[in-house]
Parts: C-alpha cells; structure tokens; sequence
C-alpha cells in the first residue's frame, strides 16, 4: 500500500493523520500555518524528520498569502519561526528546518515578496527531497553493522512515517532484511502512546519484514536470553557529546545493552544534530498529557487524581552509545570530536 507521511499538492500541505493507525488510512489537509502547528502539536504528524518537513512548508503556508514589503515579510517570517518551533520542544529538526527557510529569506531580503515566496516553497520542497535521500544513505551505511540472522530490536517508530521515506532506524533495519537471510524485528510496544505498536508493526507488516511486538518491560529479559544481536534507535536531538535525546524506553534500552554486551546504535539524519549544545543536559523535554499515562485505547486505567510522569523523550548518555549511524557515514566515539568533524563536511 503506498502511503506518504506529508506532501505538498495544489498549494496546501497533505498529512496522513497517524492517529488513525493502523486502522484508517486518513489525509488531512493543512491550509495555513496554524492547521501546520495544530497537526504537529496533535500528533497527526510525528516523527523528527517528518515535523521539520512540515514546519518547512508551514513557514510557506503562513507566508503564502502575505501582502506587503520585504522588510515586513522578514518579520512575519521571524515570528512565524517562533510559532512553529514551539509546537514540540525536543525534536531539534523542527527549529533546524525553519531555521533554514529563515535564512535563505535572510539572504534575499532586497528582493520583491513574491520572489521570496518562490524561495521559501523551494527551500521546503528541498528540504523535504532532502530527507528521502539522506535516510536512504543511512539505511546503506547501517546495514554495514548486520548481517545474515540477526534479530534488531528497536523502540517508537522510525520509519516512512516519521521521515518523508525510508526511515532513520527503520531505514537500517529495512536495509539489513534486503541484503540478509534471516533477519528479524523485536518492536517495543512504546507505553504510552504505542508508536510500536500502532505505527512500527504496521510498516514492518507493510514491508514483509518478520518480527515480534514486546511490551516495554519485557526488554530486559529477551536479551538476557540471548535474542537481541543488536539495537538500532532513531534520536530526536544529539548533543555534540553524543548523548542522545529520543523517546522514553530508549535510555533504558541503552542500560540493558551495556550489560549484556549488546551493541546499541543511534541512527540520524545530520539535521538531528544540535552542533549548538555541548551535552544532553541542555535538551528541553517534552512533557505530554497525564491522560496518555492513565488511560489506555481511550479507556481509564488508573485510579481518579492519580499523579503521573508523562515525560515523552529521555537523554541516552554518550558513554553508552556504540555508534551513531548518519547519512555522511558510521560515527564511533569519541563523539566530541568526531561529530565535529561533520561540520566540514561538504554534504552537510
Ligand atoms: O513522539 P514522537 O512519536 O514524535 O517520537 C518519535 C521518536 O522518538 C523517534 O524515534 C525520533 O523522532 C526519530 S524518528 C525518525
């Protein structure tokens, strides 16, 4: 079945409203930059690279129908950014991408508002363009680290869904089962919005890649018994330290994989990397509704006024990452320095 996280189409924005999955197969139509806001805010769109492509295009909506001088058109576009950014706090690809359309604005301001409108629709569709290929890449330099009968174990969902294709973990995993025999998935159910379970085991089914869906708890004891040969997570935002922002389970899965001498890799475009924050410690965490941890399937669980934790995203130290896989290749540690060689990097 084919289907696509957000696209661009008869000057709006189409999102597949993900939280109809896997059961409905729904597109929302995005007109204007708060419908871009409320889908990402809402979770219709999820994923780091997927809301920074719709960010990218939310800049455009918000500015499409502008009508006055360039220098005004800077300062719409500036308060725009402000706006989309906040939606979600942790997944650095959203401030990179609007980031990006900004700037180009930026370099062009002494030029007419409809010019700069044509750039800023350029720069989003390329941005989108953009993240197809790197994650493509990421699947090939990825797949390098399996081979023939490994079981991958990962968390949330890292796939089409929330990229604009292939995936970032996804992409690896997909990668290995096309160049392997013998691959296998263990999907982490993802407590408590169930990514895994909903969005992860959907696009496994999709692709005909065999796995088995596990509750959360359950990491520990398939690896004591010897059925993980490796973990491959995606990441939110990564500190030039390496330590790694990505959804909640992920640090825990980084402490199993220590202990039972398991490698444990991070896979990530290079927008996903915050070359501006030394360590983790500076990466804002998203706090999501109380509701998402006392009900499950719409239906209460807990008891009335019981107080929860609903952190969304935790922080993997960098000590217990074996790699981070990016579309300019495999980084080992020491992350400080080979990070920052990525600057340099002409495909950045
Ligand atoms: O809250 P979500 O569903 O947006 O969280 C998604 C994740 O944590 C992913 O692992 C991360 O964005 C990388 S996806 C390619």
């Amino acid at each position: 079945m084919e289907y696509r996280s957000i696209y661009f189409d008869g000057d709006v924005v189409h999102i597949l409203d993900q939280r109809y999955l896997p059961f409905d197969i729904t597109y929302c139509v995005c007109n204007n930059e708060k419908d871009i806001f409320d889908a990402i805010r809402e979770m219709k769109i999820r994923g780091a690279p997927a809301i920074g492509v719709a960010a990218a295009y939310g800049m455009y909506l918000g500015l499409r129908d502008f009508d006055g001088d360039s220098n005004d058109f800077v300062e719409k576009a500036k308060e725009l950014k402000s706006y989309l950014d906040s939606a979600r706090p942790t997944a650095v690809n959203l401030a990179w991408a609007t980031k990006r359309i900004l700037d180009k604005i930026l370099e062009n301001k002494n030029n007419d508002v409809f010019l700069l409108k044509k750039l800023v629709l350029d720069e989003a569709k390329k941005i989108e363009e953009e993240d197809a290929e790197r994650n493509y890449k990421i699947g090939e330099y990825g797949s390098e680290l399996f081979s023939d009968n490994d079981t991958i174990m990962t968390i949330c969902n890292t796939g089409a869904l929330a990229t604009v294709k292939y995936g970032t973990a996804f992409s690896v995993i997909k990668r290995s089962y096309e160049k392997y025999t013998g691959i296998n998935v263990i999907a982490l159910e993802t407590r408590p919005y169930l990514q895994g379970a909903r969005l992860t085991a959907f696009e496994l089914k999709e692709a005909g890649i065999p796995f088995k869906l596990i509750t959360d708890n359950m990491s520990a004891f398939v690896m004591q018994k010897g059925l993980v040969s490796g973990i491959v997570t995606g990441a939110d935002r990564i500190a030039l330290n390496g330590d790694t922002a990505n959804k909640v389970g992920t640090y825990m899965l980084a402490v199993l994989a220590y202990y039972h001498k398991i490698p444990f890799y991070v896979a990530a475009p290079i927008s996903t990397i915050d070359f501006s924050i030394e360590t983790g410690k500076k990466i804002p965490i998203e706090e999501r509704s109380l509701d998402e941890v006392t009900h499950c399937g719409g239906k209460r669980i807990a008891p009335y006024d019981t107080e929860v934790y609903n952190f969304s995203f935790d922080i993997t130290p960098h000590e217990l990452i074996t790699a981070i896989i990016t579309d300019l290749g495999v980084v080992y540690p020491p992350f400080k320095k080979n990070l920052r060689k990525l600057l340099s990097n002409p495909n950045r």
